[in-house]
């Protein structure tokens, strides 16, 4: 169990793989006044990750790390968040799957956002398939990560109407505005039931 820190704001890790527009806008959000969290710790699993240069951007430590020897980094990662208080960890377009005990020491505290309605469309291309299956909606959905893929607890969700002329790169757009709104709300509405 990591311990709260005694201080007012809740330490997060955020994990990235790419733009990081996500991280971007948690970070945006972390600066108001009335934040209760703040973004300690970015990890990527992609030195090449876009959203790296948020880092230097907001001063925010970062680790870059290789999860393919899953275990043993899982194990140096836990350490290293148990040293600065990390309390929670969101998954914010992170493509990697962590491993059942990281999941099982982390319980409860780790979020994603994925692209879809869940339980609708878990893993990729969610966008493509609910257009290609004629639905109504896509949307975005906040949970919490357990040990099956896109499977854990629904904290809030949002939906987004497919158009007749829609893309896949337009919905994912128009998903993605959503996605901003909806992360920081499940991250106080988790941080305020704690
Ligand atoms: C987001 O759309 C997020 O929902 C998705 O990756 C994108 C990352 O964008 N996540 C997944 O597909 C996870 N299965 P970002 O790097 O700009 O935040």
């Amino acid at each position: 169990m990591i311990k709260l820190n005694g201080t007012k704001k809740i330490n997060i890790a955020v994990f990235i793989s790419g733009k990081g527009s996500n991280l971007e806008n948690l970070i945006k959000c972390s600066k108001d006044r009335k934040s209760k969290f703040k973004i300690s710790l970015v990890i990527s699993n992609n030195s090449k990750a876009l959203g790296l240069k948020l880092t230097r951007k907001f001063n925010i430590k970062k680790k870059i790390i290789n999860f393919n020897n899953s275990k043993l980094i899982e194990k140096n990662l836990l350490k290293v968040f148990e040293k600065k208080h990390i309390n929670i960890i969101c998954l914010a377009g992170f493509m990697k799957i962590l491993s059942k005990s990281f999941i099982k020491k982390f319980d409860g505290r780790i979020l994603n956002i994925h692209p879809s309605l869940l339980p609708k469309y878990k893993g990729l291309n969610t966008h493509l398939r609910a257009i290609q299956n004629n639905e109504q909606y896509s949307g975005c959905t906040v949970h919490f990560v357990n040990s099956k893929i896109d499977s854990g607890k629904i904290i809030l969700q949002k939906r987004v109407k497919i158009f007749k002329k829609d893309t896949a790169k337009s919905l994912a757009a128009r998903v993605l505005i959503q996605e901003h709104a909806l992360y920081p709300r499940a991250l106080n509405k988790v941080i305020n039931d704690l």
